[in-house]
């Protein structure tokens, strides 16, 4: 399980034989919340045939070297200051499973909608993509993904309350829903009452205001997407900022080389995240594409934890922290 912990390193843990290799990982790095004994875990489940004394070895040196980057085939972490980064290019629906109950502040996510290209194109609202619709593989959140979300959310999360007060309650799904459109209002409201099934709670819904125009024939050209706002539990009397309005006006990135087709700006996923976290807060996305805003959650002092399930987005953000690609090997012998 990966598990965040917030306590810090525990001290003298290294002095006797007996000690873990988690202990010897959370002594190596010295503040902040600790992956790393988590990792050796993930590291662990995601290859389970190799053998742990291999495994401890690895993370063990890769520590002594001060550069543990790569722990596994698809599993990369970062820190800076007290945060962190732990990336992993894995299929959600996998990794979810191997995340501690009640560990993340808020998941601020993107996910791919099947309806997002299909329902459009039948409509007419949408030119389809080359071949056959976006590049990446479409889906629909299913229950499976939406209770494993609730799982993984803190249920006793502390939120910046009405006048600074202090008030706890859920930890926070913002999640990306498609452009509203005469098919795509029914799939929305469809997910909604899935969510508050599985224990739920909706507030409402953002509008990210684009400021470009984009398709649509049924009902003026779309300029916006909406974002819905979950807790994970019961609601919890007014847990949101009253400085900042339902609108979000966030110029939508023009196509270039090399861009995430589904490329939001950083200024939102920015304004998104600080207004449900705070410094030392997890946050994840995992439907994560290009990523681009981790830089600057990591350096205001969250630690993410970020998925995609496509090679290229994982390199792409990797290269932002200058991440090695091989820190640490495993041999074929030892896989
Ligand atoms: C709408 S895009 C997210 C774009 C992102 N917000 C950005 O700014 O680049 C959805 C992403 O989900 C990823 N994805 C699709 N199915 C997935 C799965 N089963 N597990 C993890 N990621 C998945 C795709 O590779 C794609 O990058």
């Amino acid at each position: 399980m990966i598990l965040i912990r917030r306590s810090e390193p525990r001290s003298g843990s290294m002095s006797g034989a007996s000690a873990s290799i988690t202990d010897h990982v959370l002594n190596a790095t010295s503040s902040g919340p600790q992956h790393l004994g988590a990792i050796y875990e993930f590291v662990l489940r995601f290859r389970p045939r190799t053998a742990k004394e291999t495994v401890r070895a690895r993370v063990y040196e890769a520590v002594e070297k001060g550069n543990l980057q790569r722990v596994a085939v698809g599993v990369y972490f970062a820190k800076s200051g007290p945060a962190t980064l732990v990336l992993i290019e894995g299929d959600t629906r996998e990794v979810l499973k191997s995340l501690e109950p009640s560990s993340i502040d808020a998941i601020v996510t993107d996910p791919p909608y099947d309806l997002g290209t299909r329902q459009h194109t039948a409509t007419g609202t949408t030119r389809p993509h080359k071949g056959q619709g976006r590049t990446y593989q479409q889906w629909d959140l299913d229950r499976a993904t939406l209770e494993a979300m609730f799982r993984v959310l803190r249920k006793d999360k502390l939120w910046n309350g009405l006048r600074g007060r202090t008030a706890r309650g859920g930890g926070a799904l913002l999640l990306f829903v498609p452009p509203l459109t005469r098919s795509s209002w029914k799939h929305i409201v469809r997910l909604i009452t899935l969510a508050e099934d599985l224990g739920f709670t909706f507030y409402g819904s953002l509008v990210w205001d684009h400021e470009i125009m984009g398709m649509g024939y049924d009902c003026g050209r779309n300029r916006r997407n909406e974002i819905l706002l979950f807790t994970a539990g019961r609601r919890n009397g007014l847990l949101w900022n009253l400085g900042m309005p339902n609108v979000l006006r966030h110029r939508r990135l023009s196509r270039r080389a090399g861009q995430h087709e589904a490329e939001k700006p950083v200024s939102l996923m920015m304004q998104l995240i600080n207004s449900v976290t705070r410094p030392g807060d997890v946050v994840a996305d995992f439907f994560v594409g290009r990523g681009r805003w981790i830089r600057e959650a990591v350096s205001q002092g969250r630690h993410v934890i970020a998925v995609d399930v496509a090679p290229r987005w994982v390199k792409e953000i990797r290269g932002d922290f200058a991440m090695p690609r091989l820190d640490l090997a495993f041999s074929a012998g030892e896989a």
